[in-house]
């Protein structure tokens, strides 16, 4: 039996006469009756949508004039949830989502759906995309961004038509569907002038969001969560906020990529200087501190000296710090020094200069 709260959508669209929201809700059955393996049931709901199975639509903006790139596009997802640093609510939520999405047959079978739209906000360079490109990974699943911003703002007259026939692409199969800068969306809600296409396009939009099958995973992102109404996120059956780290998290997430067996003294100084920067602006820190190693043939740590003193002259590099000075790791051969064998030169009583 399909669910209850599909059963219900169907029904409202159908009494507003809107063909578009009937065909979307039934399209949503027939695709959860496939993933309990009902795949009669499903051909009949599709075959009883008009008679026909829903036209594929086509994914490229075309006749435009400015017409630029897809909104759909598909990215790669090349990295998991554990290749970022999120807080242990945030972990766990998102470990539970895929959880659900993995057995999701074994809910839909008792009567229940896995979750699968998730709201995220922060500022930027805090995972948002990153987050998406990990679900959609560790699913296995494709993972096609929408960039509302570009639909919203260029394709005035076409808008309901593509939004349809996007969503029609994204529920044929599982996939995790995108949407970036989803303050758009509160931005022409809020809009009292704004009256025409654009509204009548967001309601689309929120229609379909709200009827997707639950194979598709909505991820929403945004930097102004302010300018989404409490009807917007109450779609989203998960929400999460990802902030840029606190001072422990940036310390350690630091210590992580530069591998480095830092002193206290080094520590606080590392503390002084990125304190309220977001783990993108880390990251960049990070990969110029290696470049630095590898173009002046200098160890992590040396180098990690150089751009400090670099970017922040006005800071004493810390006097508990006894490890090698510039000009001793340049005569060393090129190489980095890693913890591990640090800790050996120490255990074996030599100074590590
Ligand atoms: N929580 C995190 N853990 C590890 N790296 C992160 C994290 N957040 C961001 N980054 C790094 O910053 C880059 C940009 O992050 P991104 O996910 O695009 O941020 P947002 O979408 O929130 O603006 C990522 O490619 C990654 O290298
Ligand atoms: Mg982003």
């Amino acid at each position: 039996m399909p669910r209850l709260d599909l059963v219900l959508t169907l029904i409202r669209a159908a009494s507003r006469e809107d063909i578009e929201g009937v065909k979307a809700a039934a399209e949503a059955m027939a695709n959860e009756e496939v993933q309990l393996g009902h795949n009669r049931a499903a051909d009949r709901i599709r075959t009883a949508i008009d008679g026909q199975k829903i036209v594929e639509p086509t994914l490229t903006r075309t006749g435009n004039g400015d017409a630029p790139e897809g909104l759909l596009v598909e990215l790669p997802a090349k990295a998991g949830l554990d290749r970022l640093d999120l807080d242990d609510r945030s972990r766990s939520s998102l470990l539970a989502l895929l959880t659900e999405q993995k057995q999701s047959g074994k809910l839909l079978k008792n009567g229940l759906s896995p979750r699968h739209k998730l709201l995220l906000s922060g500022p930027p360079g805090n995972g948002k995309t990153s987050v998406a490109e990990a679900v959609a990974h560790d699913l296995g699943y494709p993972l096609y961004v929408v960039s509302y911003g570009s639909l919203v703002g260029s394709l005035l007259g076409e808008t309901n038509r593509r939004i349809e026939s996007l969503f029609a692409q994204a529920r044929r199969q599982p996939c995790v569907l995108f949407f970036d800068e989803f303050e758009a969306v509160g931005k022409e809600r809020a809009d009292k002038q704004e009256t025409g296409e654009m509204k009548r396009a967001v309601a689309s939009l929120l229609t379909q969001i709200d009827t997707l099958p639950s194979h598709v995973v909505a991820v929403a992102a945004t930097n102004h969560p302010e300018m989404l109404d409490r009807a917007v996120w109450r779609r989203f059956e998960v929400k999460l906020v990802l902030d840029p780290p606190n001072y422990s998290r940036t310390i350690g997430f630091l210590v992580k990529q530069l591998d480095l067996d830092a002193s206290l003294g080094l520590i606080q100084v590392l503390g002084q200087c990125f304190t309220n920067k977001s783990f993108a602006e880390l990251k960049d820190f990070t990969l110029d501190v290696r470049r630095r190693a590898v173009l002046d043939d200098i160890d992590v740590h040396g180098s990690l000296r150089r751009e400090i003193e670099m970017r922040f002259p006005e800071l004493d590099w810390p006097t508990d710090d006894h490890r090698p000075d510039e000009a001793a790791s340049k005569a060393r051969p090129p190489k980095i020094v890693r913890k591990t064998e640090r800790k050996k030169t120490k255990t074996s009583g030599k100074q590590d200069v």
